[in-house]
This record gives C-alpha cells, structure tokens and sequence, in this order.
C-alpha cells in the first residue's frame, strides 16, 4: 500500500525523509515568510497534512475544518500552537478568513473539486488530495480555474516528489530500458470487507448534511461513514481512486502519456458479500499510440505479486524498472536486479507546495493539478468501462467517449440542489 498512513509519516518524520527535507531549505525558518495554512477535513490524512505543514518551520497552520467536531478538536489539540488553532464547522466560514493563504483539501472524493473551487475563487493556494475530482468533469473545471488564478495547485501524488522515482523516470526516459512498450500498475493488498451495516441517526453534533454536500441526500449508516464512504459511487470511486491513482500516475508518468485512446476493463467483485458498491477485482487496459497502460488490482490477500505488493512495472525491450514500496530498481535481461533508489515523498510533497507559494512559482509544482486531472480522468474511465461493461474508445479533443451516451453520462455527475459547482 502507498497511501500515506499516519504510522509512516510519523517514522518518516522523526527519521531521515523529513530531516532531510528540511536539511534541503535552510532558508526556510524565516518567519516573515511564514505560509499560513488551514487543512479541511481532518480525518486520517487530513491529521497527517496537519501534521505534515506544521513540521516545517516556515508554516503555520492555524485553522482546521472538519464537519465531525471530535476530528477537528483531535486535528487542532496535535499541533503544536494548538490554542491558536481556530476549529471551523463549514469551510466557507474558513474560506474567509483573509489572512489564511493555502489549504489542504482532504474531505471524501465528493468534495474535493467543490471545494477547491471555494478556496481559488477566496484566493487561497490549493494541496487537494488525489483524486482531485469526483468525475472527470470537476477535473476540467479545476484546471481551467488554477489557471485562470494563478495560484499553486499540488495534486496529492505525492510519488512526483519522491527523488528516487524521479531518478527512475529520467532512466526510462533516457532509453535506457530500450523501447518501453507497457507499464503495469500493481495494486495489490488485502482490504477487509466492511459487512452490511442498516442505516442509523448521525453521531451527536456532526453536521452530516454538510458532509453529504453535494452527494443526494440519504439516511446516515456507519458504513458510508468516515473511510468506508471510498466504497460507494457517490464519495468515492473504490480502490481505484484510492490506492491506485498513485500506480497509475506514476505508470503514466514513465511512460510519457496523457489520456489514452482507449479503455477496456475486466472488474467484479470475487470477494466481498457485503455492503461495498465498488470492486474488488480489476484489470484495465489503456490503449495509447506506441504502448498499453495497464492496471491490475486485487484486494482480496496481501501476498507480494511478482515480488511487489504495489508498484509499477515497466517493461522495456532490454528489462523491467520496477517502482514500489521498497524503493525503485533496474533487471536488464540476464542480470541480477539492482536497487537505484527509493520511492515516495510525503514530506517532499509539501516541501515543493510551500515553496511555490512563497516563490509565487506554481510551474514549478511536482504534482501540478494538470497531471493530477489526467491521472484522475485515467481511473473515472476506468471506472466507467467497468461500470457499463464495454470498452470506452475516447476522443481527448473533445473528452468524451466516442458514441456513448451512458459512458458520457457518467462522465459528470448531479448536483444536490444547492450545492452546485462554484463557478470561478
Ligand atoms: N495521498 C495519499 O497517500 C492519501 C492517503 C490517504 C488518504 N488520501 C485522501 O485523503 C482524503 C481523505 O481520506 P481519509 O482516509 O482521511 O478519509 P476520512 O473519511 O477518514 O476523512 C475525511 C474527513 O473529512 C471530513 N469531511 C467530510 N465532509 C466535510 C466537509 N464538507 N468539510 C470539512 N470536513 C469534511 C469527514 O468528517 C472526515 O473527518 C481522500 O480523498 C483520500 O483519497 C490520500
């Protein structure tokens, strides 16, 4: 598993990637240039950007937002100026505060886009958790209005900082490896299922509404609830969008392509009787000019797969280079695989964020929120081809999927009245 869990920030930060990180911008400790920071949604990885921004010396963060009023107190009691940390219930009233300057953005999938817009349209720099959007649409929308603000949007693919994988793109891309002609992008681990919960009345002093935003309006159940809403169509987009983004941008990355000509997607559930919607099964092929994408995902045993648990495998004409969680690593046919560097940057991710923001630089993003919409529209058409169960032929001009009004459909989404896109 790549996602960031608090653990590994935790050891990352007291060991050697954040030190070094910090190490690595020295000039950072000035506190006239002080960024800051505000993280909406506090849950397991709005705690860990909390954690993350206020770790550099060069950044505040002063407010957090949740709907869950015991996540947010929990988010503002860790941190380190925790008395001076304002705790807000909508982000809107958050929004404008005028002395905030950026925000992580770190709700369910279903909010991301909407409230990215929100804090473009206050001025606020962005760091949106992957995957940007909900649909592809939202997508466009957030590219278009970054652009039109100026301002720094990080995606949160974090692998994009990480030096040993961009050490590995570069190898690729210097020929190394010969012609490389397909990447396999692994993601391959054990989630448990969730079982069948009934619908309930929301815990005491949440806002569930709020947290339902522009989703249709349901019952509450424990099971759509905090983490477990990834399994459902309307927050999430099941383990695709949650784990597998990270495989698939960085497949993508090495490989060198933007949106593909076709999807085609084999996807089931083999392995939960339970309240899940999504799969837990899926095998998806992007077809490009001169390669093929695919993505292969199993989420029913955690033995390693070819040696990887999770990971990118990218097969060129005199080897494979391997990208996964042990860090990266080059097999040329006939000889023995050798290791040329490490993997994810958390830590790194954030660094690159701050310092765009304060350069005013947002070209020179890691993770910019145009290559996060790419990678995100990856996995909503895969997602979709699974969904309506054909191959999706895509005109990228147009983005769209050629004579195909039910795949079209779900390219986009309706909007709880009320809680339609801002428009920047
Ligand atoms: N980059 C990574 O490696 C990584 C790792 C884990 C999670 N994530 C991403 O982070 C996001 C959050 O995941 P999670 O596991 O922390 O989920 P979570 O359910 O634990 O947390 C989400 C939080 O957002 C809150 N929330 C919902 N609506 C809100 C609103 N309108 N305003 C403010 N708060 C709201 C919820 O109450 C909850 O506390 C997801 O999009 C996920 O994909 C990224």
């Amino acid at each position: 598993m790549t996602d960031w869990t608090r653990r590994d920030f935790m050891k990352a930060a007291g060991g050697t990637a954040l030190a070094s990180t910090l190490a690595a911008h020295p000039a950072a400790a000035v506190p006239s240039e002080r960024v800051r920071h505000a993280v909406i949604g506090t849950g397991n990885q709005g705690q860990n950007h909390a954690e993350g921004f206020s770790r550099f010396p060069d950044c505040e963060v002063v407010a957090v937002c949740d709907v869950d009023p015991a996540r947010r107190a929990e988010a503002a009691k860790a941190l380190p100026n925790a008395a001076r940390v304002e705790q807000f219930e909508d982000f809107r009233a958050l929004l404008e505060r005028k002395d905030i300057d950026s925000v992580s953005i770190a709700t369910p999938d279903h909010w991301h886009t909407w409230v990215a817009l929100a804090a473009l349209k206050a001025g606020k720099h962005v760091y949106v958790e992957k995957p940007c959007s909900h649909n592809v649409r939202e997508g466009e929308a957030l590219v278009k209005a970054a652009a039109q603000s100026g301002k720094c949007v990080q995606h949160g693919t974090q692998g994009r900082s990480g030096k040993g994988i961009q050490d590995a793109v570069r190898f690729l891309r210097e020929g190394n490896l010969g012609a490389v002609r397909a990447a396999k992008a692994i993601n391959h681990q054990l989630r448990e299922p969730i079982g069948r919960e009934p619908d309930s009345d929301p815990p005491a002093g949440v806002n569930y509404d709020l947290w339902l935003g522009p989703a249709p309006k349901r019952p509450f159940s424990k099971n759509r609830w905090h983490y477990n809403w990834h399994w459902f169509w309307a927050y999430g987009g099941g383990d695709l969008v949650n784990d597998g983004i990270h495989q698939v941008d960085q497949a993508r990355w090495g490989l060198g392509v933007g949106l593909p000509n076709a999807v085609s997607a084999s996807s089931a559930q083999l392995f939960y009787r339970d309240d899940h919607e999504t799969p837990d099964t899926q095998l998806l092929t992007f077809e490009y000019d001169q390669c093929h994408l695919i993505y292969e995902m199993r989420l029913w045993t955690d033995y390693p797969m070819e040696g990887h648990d999770n990971g990118v495998v990218f097969y060129g004409d005199k080897g494979i280079l391997e990208i996964g969680r042990a860090g990266c690593s080059v097999t040329f046919i006939g000889q023995p695989k050798k290791k040329i560097g490490e993997g994810t940057d958390f830590a790194a991710n954030i660094r690159n964020f701050l310092d765009c923001v304060k350069a005013g630089t947002p070209e020179k993003l890691n993770a910019p929120i145009t290559e996060g919409h790419i990678s995100a529209t990856l996995c909503h058409l895969g997602n979709i081809a699974s969904r309506v169960g054909r191959r999706l032929t895509f005109d990228a001009k147009t983005m769209a999927c050629v004579s195909d009004d039910e795949a079209n459909k779900l390219l986009g989404r309706e909007y709880r009245s009320g809680y339609e896109l801002p428009v920047v």
